[in-house]
């Protein structure tokens, strides 16, 4: 029997791209699954697929609705809808806010409404879908990459503050997934993130590996650890590595 057979499972954003290819894989595990998005005919259509229950509605807001769905119990929280917000600090405050808003509070009010019963029960899986650009960048896309840094020191803090009462914390960090958010990323996506780009299948196949280890970092694309270590160790360096990017690809827009 695997780790998640007969778990009740949430998956935010799951209408399509990551949060499908999680959904479904969760239900071939045998888990017991609630597919949420925003777009209700997209949750619909997926929980229909594999014999999950579709709750449409604002990831911020679902837990008590989707732990109803689960006879009382929610054992994994899949906190994977998120927005692409590109732009520079000229972009507008609502496109700020909603970054805010969607890729870091949905998070940390899902955290709210799940932590008592599992701290109680000592016992809880939190799977954070942050990105590649939660530790390094994504150019042309300021909140973005200040919003996943956040969502990612949101997923640790949760790790380090509760792992020895149960809790088990994954943050997924790829780069290009093939999903509807890479091909609106435009160039800038064309350029960084297409060239690597993996299936929405790869990720949920690394999510399960580091389930199987009970490892925190989920990375789909292990060369990310190495920009990663650059970035830490070499900081002057990485930045004039990445200011190149940025200049190829203004060049080229
Ligand atoms: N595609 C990539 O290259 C890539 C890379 C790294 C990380 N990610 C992250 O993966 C996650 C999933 O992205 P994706 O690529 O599958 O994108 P996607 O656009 O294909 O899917 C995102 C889904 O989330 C839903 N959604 C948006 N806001 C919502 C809200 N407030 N409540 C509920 N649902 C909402 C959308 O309707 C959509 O169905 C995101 O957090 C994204 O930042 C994506």
């Amino acid at each position: 029997m695997g780790t998640v057979d007969g778990a009740g499972v949430v998956v935010t954003g799951a209408g399509g791209g990551i949060g499908a290819a999680l959904a479904r894989r969760f239900a071939a595990e045998g888990a017991r699954v609630v597919v949420n998005d925003l777009d209700g005919s997209k949750a619909e259509a997926v929980a229909a697929e594999i014999g999950a229950t579709a709750l449409p509605g604002d990831a911020s807001a679902i837990v008590d609705a989707a732990r109803e769905a689960l006879d009382g119990r929610i054992d994994v929280y899949c906190a994977n809808a998120g927005l692409g917000s590109p732009g520079d600090p000229f972009a507008d405050e609502a496109v700020w806010a909603s970054a805010w808003d969607v890729n870091v509070m949905a998070h940390v009010r899902a955290a709210r409404a799940l932590l008592p019963d599992w701290l109680e029960r000592g016992e809880g899986r939190f799977v954070s879908t942050v990105s590649a650009a939660g530790l390094l960048t994504m150019i042309g896309a300021a909140p973005y990459s200040v919003t996943k840094h956040g969502a990612l020191a949101f997923a640790e803090w949760l790790s380090l503050t509760y792992r020895h009462r149960g809790l088990k914390v994954h943050a997924i960090c790829p780069q290009g997934v093939r999903t509807d958010m890479l091909t609106s990323a435009g160039s800038a996506g064309e350029l960084v993130l297409a060239p690597t780009a993996i299936e929405p299948d790869d990720v949920a196949d690394a999510l399960f590996a580091a389930i199987a280890d009970e490892r925190f970092l989920v990375l789909p694309h292990p060369e990310v650890a190495e920009y990663y270590r650059a970035r830490a160790t070499e900081p002057d360096r990485w930045i004039g590595g990445m200011n190149h990017l940025q200049q190829k690809w203004e060049a080229g827009r």
